[in-house]
């Protein structure tokens, strides 16, 4: 039973503050929310989405991840890449084996705009010279995007279709996990909107999903709209309107079009990783947060970014820790491999 008194907190707490008091409902007293979370709508969801061009390009990293001081090493699927900063902070990725006996590059070290090599010197980084050509990539600020054809697969495109974002007044943060599933697993974790209540009750409560994806040929109309108030702990809760999109087969937006935030996206990115040596597939789920408001204790909080940028990532990490066991759990429903 409900506690009468956060009931009545509940029932008397002015509508128009950004925060609301949550009454204490019991986890298994909630609404379910089965009947209406249809398998073959969230189906074929993931298969529209899935069918979107990417142009072939692949999210690797934050943008914050890859410095100037040294390189880094990344795999998309199986192609092993290393990525550095030119001095002038232009981004650089290719292949991550050195063209003399292929040493890792990413533990060599930057000498101006190259790498050199750890095995016996060689200076890599020039275009085709020792036979080495980078790959086309794409730092958008947040996040760094690589462009690999063989890989892809698709008609190649010059830029990555970067989601948009709040373009001031905001903290942006990026949280990357590892999974044992393909992408789509990671795509149909996030197009079932009807979870979020259920299985993650200390961030979400009052999930109600207001409008399901139509067929279209806009992405933007094809969306989830869920009206939801996000847990601050305790019994504070903010509610917003939000909108779910794919703007790509390996992207899932959530926009909050609404409330308290309205504008702030969470993008979330999943990317093939190299699988294990017994051919289980990896992806990374790479998560960028950019939040916006105009309140002033955010303007705080945007001075103070380095301090909140770990909050959120541990949001956001606790979250998938719980959303790749849903995403695993499908890979190995639908395929049967463990
Ligand atoms: S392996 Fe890199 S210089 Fe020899
Ligand atoms: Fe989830």
């Amino acid at each position: 039973m409900t506690n009468p008194v956060s009931r009545l907190l509940s029932a008397t707490w002015p509508a128009r503050w950004p925060l609301q008091w949550l009454p204490r409902e019991p986890w298994a007293g909630q609404q379910p929310t089965y009947r209406d979370a249809s398998p073959s709508l969230i189906e074929s969801a993931v298969k529209r989405a899935g069918a979107r061009p990417s142009g072939n390009w692949f999210v690797f990293a934050a943008s914050r991840a890859i410095g100037g001081s040294r390189p880094v090493g990344v795999q998309v699927g199986n192609v092993e890449l290393v990525a550095w900063r030119l001095p002038d902070g232009t981004l650089r990725v290719g292949p991550g084996a050195c063209p003399h006996l292929g040493a890792p590059l990413a533990l060599g070290k930057l000498r101006d705009s190259q790498v050199v090599c750890r095995w016996h010197g060689m200076a890599v980084g020039e275009e085709g010279r020792f036979g080495w050509l980078s790959y086309p990539s794409h730092d958008d600020g947040v996040l760094c995007w690589v462009r690999l054809d063989q890989l892809g697969g698709e008609e190649p495109t010059d830029r990555p279709a970067v989601p948009a974002r709040p373009a001031a007044r905001r903290i942006d943060a990026v949280a990357t996990m590892t999974g044992h599933c393909e992408p789509a697993d990671i795509v149909a974790n996030r197009l079932d909107p009807w979870h979020g209540a259920w299985f993650h009750p200390y961030s979400f409560s009052d999930l109600r999903v207001v409008q399901v994806p139509q067929e279209s040929d806009d992405p933007a109309a094809d969306r989830f709209l869920v009206d939801v108030t996000f847990r601050l702990g305790g019994a504070l809760g903010v509610p917003v309107h939000a909108e779910f999109t794919c703007p790509g087969p390996r992207t899932v937006v959530m926009r909050i079009v609404e409330g308290e935030g309205a504008g702030s996206v969470v993008e979330t990115h999943a990317t093939p990783i190299a699988p294990t040596h017994d051919g289980r597939p990896r992806v990374a789920v790479i998560e960028a947060t950019v939040a916006t408001s105009g309140r002033f204790g955010f303007q705080l909080a945007r001075r103070a970014a380095p301090l909140v940028r770990p909050a959120m990532t541990r949001t956001a990490a606790r979250l998938w820790r719980d959303d790749l066991a849903y995403a695993e759990r499908r890979y190995h429903l639908r395929t049967g491999r463990p």
